[in-house]
């Protein structure tokens, strides 16, 4: 079984519905980007996933539990990590202090001092700047404290709303060549992108969404193949 499986889920907001009937597994250890223009439902599927925003039909399953009605802090204990779209670091604490509130969950001190310094390996610049407030750091230093501060949970899973939103080119390398080696370290990513040269060149498959529904699943290559990108932004 998936590691996520999702089926036919719906959310509304009052009478706006958000998610019609959306299916997605994704397997352990995969990258899988959802793609599709603003408002075509990404935040949503996160949000419900991560237990923030509920849903009122279909089932969300993680490592073969059901989820739905578990609250957001139980599923974050079950390994499944969130970062919103847009979230800041603290910036008046110190590059390490936002990374150690990333470690509350695991309440032990040796392996967060432990993967302290794996998420220092991933991202040498944070271990260079450990002691500065977060607030001073460049816009792509952010969101690798963002990333580092959600690996510091060790989680299974992350769900990463549009992690690439307003990085340079080369900055959304960097971080696509980080994120690419989770899977080696047992970490499931899950991540929404409009960006679809962003998104295809990291993500193995891809979930075109188009107003609350699924109107592409397949490889990335198979993305790039069809005219799925034209129907989506139609
Ligand atoms: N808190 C909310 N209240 C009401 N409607 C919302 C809310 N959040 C999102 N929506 C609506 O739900 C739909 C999907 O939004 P969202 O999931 O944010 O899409 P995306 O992340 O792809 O831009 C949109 O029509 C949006 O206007
Ligand atoms: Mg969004």
């Amino acid at each position: 079984m998936a590691l996520l499986d999702v089926r036919e889920l719906w959310v509304s907001y009052g009478g706006v519905r958000a998610l019609k009937g959306v299916s997605l597994a994704v397997e352990e250890r995969e990258v899988v980007a959802v793609v599709g223009p603003n408002g075509s439902g990404k935040t949503t599927l996160l949000r419900a996933t991560a237990g923030i925003t509920p849903h009122q039909r279909g089932s969300i399953c993680f490592a073969s539990r059901e989820l739905t009605g578990l609250p957001a802090y139980r599923r974050a204990r079950l390994g499944l990590i969130y970062t919103p779209e847009r979230a800041r670091v603290a910036p008046e604490l110190t590059v390490l202090e936002n990374l150690r509130v990333g470690a509350l969950l695991l309440r032990d001190a040796q392996k967060a001092r432990a993967t302290l310094e794996e998420v220092f390996a991933l991202f040498p610049c944070l271990a260079q700047k450990k002691h500065y407030p977060a607030g001073v750091l460049s816009g792509g230093e952010k969101q690798m404290l963002l990333i580092g501060r959600a690996l510091m949970a060790q989680p299974r899973m992350l769900l990463l709303d549009e992690p690439f939103f307003g990085l340079s080119t080369g900055m959304k390398q960097v971080l696509s060549q980080v994120i690419r080696t989770l899977p080696q370290k047992g970490v499931t990513v899950l991540f929404s992108e409009h960006d679809l040269k962003a998104a295809t060149s990291l993500a193995g498959r891809i979930y075109g969404f188009c107003q609350g529904r699924i109107i592409f699943a397949g490889s990335s290559a198979e993305f790039l193949r069809s005219n799925a990108a034209q129907r989506i932004y139609a």
